[in-house]
């Protein structure tokens, strides 16, 4: 995907609510004023922020999950990247919407943020999706914590793309593992449904997968996929898919994609340190689609979206 280079710097936002979402997840919005404003208000689907989490304090023993009690006690060093389930301004005011799930000392830190709170964030980083009014249909494909950016893609592409239908494919583990408020569980099918609020509201219609069978298909999100477009064919010159998730998952979607002739991005995740392209860690080996050359791109700066068809899996 080529690079372009967006204006970005360091900022100091405001918390402005920082709520459980089920056992694993939590909604965090932040609140951003004068430059950091105009400047996150164009922030697009798929690109990060890297929020300074290094002084925050542990929770209260009590609240740290047995499994992440040795882990918790490691110094934070290195800044933390996450995408944006939303962006909303009004007038000079902008509030980031982040889901975040809590699975390492950083996150388990994040849980104390509370309304007021001060943090420091680098931003808007990294490319985001592209979008095209002439697809028919866009298909996302959010693999657990994979939803994000796509819920913010929903959003864009609902404002900027009103010709293009939208479904999501969504996935996970087991149904305590789907990070979405309220699953309209009575009104999954075979059909794609308003079953997911965060979709929903972008009138994006969902279908549902578990690996372990609790909620929807039983299977990987991609077996759902590829089940859908054999049956319903759509046409893949209007087509385009978009996914995000697992490494797996989306390699996985890459070949289906291109079994069906479709066109697809994805969102790809690497350890990363600076975020800017300063480091060089965090690698993607990617192919030259005309020379047939490989080579290596960083996610961070060139990333994190992806053609899928330019990626080594
Ligand atoms: C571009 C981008 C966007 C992201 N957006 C979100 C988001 O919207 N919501 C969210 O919850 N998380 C998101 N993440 C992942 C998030 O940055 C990590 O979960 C977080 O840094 C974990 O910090 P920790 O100290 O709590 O756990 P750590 O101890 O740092 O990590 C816990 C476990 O997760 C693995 N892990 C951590 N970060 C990554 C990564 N980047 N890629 C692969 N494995 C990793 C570690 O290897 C470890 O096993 C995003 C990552 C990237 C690169
Ligand atoms: S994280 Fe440093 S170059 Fe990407």
């Amino acid at each position: 995907m080529a690079e372009t280079q967006f204006q970005k710097a360091i900022f100091t936002a405001s918390v402005s609510y920082n709520k459980a979402i089920g056992k694993h997840f939590f909604n965090l919005r932040l609140e951003l004023n004068g430059s950091a404003a105009e400047i996150f208000r164009k922030a697009l689907p798929g690109q990060f922020t890297e929020l300074d989490l290094s002084r925050l304090a542990l929770p209260a023993e009590e609240q740290i999950p047995d499994e992440l009690s040795e882990c918790s006690q490691r110094q934070i060093l290195l800044r933390r990247p996450f995408s944006f389930t939303n962006i909303e301004y009004s007038g000079s005011k902008v509030i980031l919407e982040i889901l975040y799930c809590v699975l390492g000392p950083a996150t388990l830190r994040m849980k104390t943020l509370k309304p007021s709170d001060k943090i420091n964030l680098i931003g808007p980083l990294g490319n985001g999706f592209k979008i095209s009014s002439d697809k028919k249909l866009a298909i996302l494909v959010a693999g657990g914590m994979g939803a994000p950016p796509l819920q913010h893609l929903a959003k864009e592409l609902k404002d900027k793309c009103p010709g293009t239908e939208t479904i999501v494919f969504a996935g996970a583990k087991n149904i305590s593992q789907l990070p979405y408020y309220d699953i309209k569980l009575e009104k999954i099918s075979q059909e794609p449904a308003f079953v997911l609020d965060e979709f929903a509201k972008h009138n994006v219609k969902a279908l549902i997968s578990t690996d372990d069978g609790s909620a929807g298909f039983k299977g990987f999100v991609t077996e759902m996929l590829k089940n859908w477009l054999k049956s319903k064919k759509p046409d893949s010159g209007k087509t385009i898919i978009y996914a995000c998730g697992p490494e797996a998952m989306m390699s996985s979607a890459a070949a289906i994609s291109s079994e069906f002739n479709i066109p697809c991005q994805v969102s790809l995740e690497r350890l990363m340190a600076c975020g800017t392209g300063l480091c060089q860690g965090c690698a993607v080996r990617y192919i030259n689609k005309q020379t047939k050359e490989t080579g290596y791109k960083l996610c961070c700066k060139d990333g994190p979206v992806f053609w899928a068809d330019e990626v080594v899996w």
